[in-house]
């Protein structure tokens, strides 16, 4: 079983590292005598032990009938997109760790597999080295799932622990996460959220059934959290997160969003720290099941790539449980229609106290050490989310300066 790896970034590097470490508890383990006949890397590597492998050129990979599985870990959409299509189209396995491509074009790369007879896996897009791919499809199969909640994104939960932990600023945490291999190409995905929605939209989608794309989910990343906001959030008995999340919903429909939260002390959630990830699944058999480990880095998420390859070289068909049908972009329901609660920082001179009884009803007042007198902070009842934006634009034309404004959840 001759293997390609396109791509020799912090992901890739690391997969032939593993691959080579393990080699022989790997071949036992598949039962197949394997190798990596090539790397595919617009660079040079003349100093690689592997130097022999490096090609530049995708045809070799796509024409060689001796290639039967094929690593994709070069990120972005294309040409991974073209390529991958390509390499199925070929009947060859697929082995990725791109969310990107794995949230925009999952359901007809799985399809593709399938009408080929070979395998699509993507262990590794979510979660880096924690399985919840292949225990969401497999080990909870007899489940049917109700929600997910989760810590999707390494290098946003290790800045908000940086930032909680030890006051480092926003901007020199995101520094050492980059130092680290933990942010994306571009940290934008991360600290936008966008890397953890496309994370959420994978396991909605497996869990689900059907294709959510990262277009219908509400997202809100983590650049307006503020080291206040941080203090009012332990005053509360808590810490900021920023949590992926779904819902199943009567008649089919799913709610579905990205934000930054409140997680009670207690939660499970909220004791996962650094760069690490937490996913929490809810199933109407096994009750919430928790999935933690390292979301992020090169040796975690190679570790699910080596583990995917090792699955592919053992398949004698398609895998029929990693599955999902496409959307039609109306699956997830309208996000300012769900009910949330709600922590809201203000600054004004009156604090607009009367004004926020009447639009946001009775509210759990909140302190911090060194309040400014003009500053008052609060956590609101359960709100519509259309609702809680229009309580603050009233706020707004009353005088008051929104500082913060960030979910309470109860997981
Ligand atoms: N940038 C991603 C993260 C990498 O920080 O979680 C792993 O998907």
């Amino acid at each position: 079983m001759k293997i390609a790896v396109m791509g020799h970034g912090v992901v890739g590097s690391g997969v032939v590292e593993v691959f080579y470490q393990h080699y022989e508890s790997l071949t036992r383990k598949s039962g197949k005598e394997m190798d990596i006949k090539y790397i595919l890397d617009l660079r040079d590597f003349p100093d690689s032990p592997y130097r022999d492998k490096f090609i530049k050129d995708f045809s070799l990979i796509e024409n060689d009938p001796e290639i039967g599985i094929v690593v994709e870990v070069m990120g972005g959409l294309h040409p991974a997109y073209d390529y991958v299509k390509a390499c199925l189209e070929k009947g060859k396995s697929v082995v990725t760790s791109n969310k990107e491509l794995v949230a925009a074009k999952g359901a007809e790369l799985l399809h593709l597999a399938r009408e080929h007879n070979v395998n699509f896996f993507f262990e590794a897009s979510v979660g880096g080295g924690i399985p919840i791919i292949r225990p969401l499809h497999l080990c909870l199969a007899a489940n049917e799932i109700s929600e997910i909640a989760g810590i999707l994104n390494g290098t946003t939960n290790f800045i908000l622990t940086k930032m909680i932990r030890e006051q480092m600023s926003f901007a020199d945490a995101l520094k050492l996460a980059q130092e680290l291999g933990y942010a994306e190409r571009n940290p934008a995905a991360d600290v936008e959220g966008q890397d953890a929605c496309r994370k959420i939209c994978i396991l909605v989608s497996l869990a689900f059934g059907r294709h959510v794309y990262p277009e219908e989910v509400h997202t809100e990343g983590i650049t307006r959290i503020t080291l206040e906001d941080v203090a009012y959030a332990g005053s509360w008995g808590g810490v900021i997160k920023l949590i992926g999340r779904a819902k199943r919903l009567e008649g089919g429909k799913v709610s579905a969003m990205v934000s930054p939260a409140f997680i009670h002390a207690g939660s499970q959630l909220a004791s996962v720290d650094d760069v690490f990830n937490g996913i929490l699944v809810r199933g109407d058999a096994t009750g919430d099941v928790v999935f933690y480990g390292k979301g992020a880095g090169k040796l975690p998420t190679a570790s699910a790539v080596v583990a995917d390859v090792v699955e592919a070289a053992k398949a004698t068909g398609s895998s029929r449980s990693l599955n999902w049908e496409d959307g039609d972009g109306h699956t997830v329901c309208d996000w300012q229609e769900t009910v949330s609660v709600f922590y809201i920082r203000l600054k004004s001179a009156a604090c607009q106290k009367e004004l926020v009884k009447q639009l946001f009803g009775e509210v759990k007042p909140l302190h911090r050490d060194g309040q400014p007198q003009d500053e008052a902070a609060f956590v609101t009842g359960e709100i519509l989310e259309k609702d809680a934006a229009a309580g603050l634009e009233q706020l707004k034309a009353a005088g008051a300066e929104v500082l913060g404004c960030i979910r309470v959840l109860d997981y």
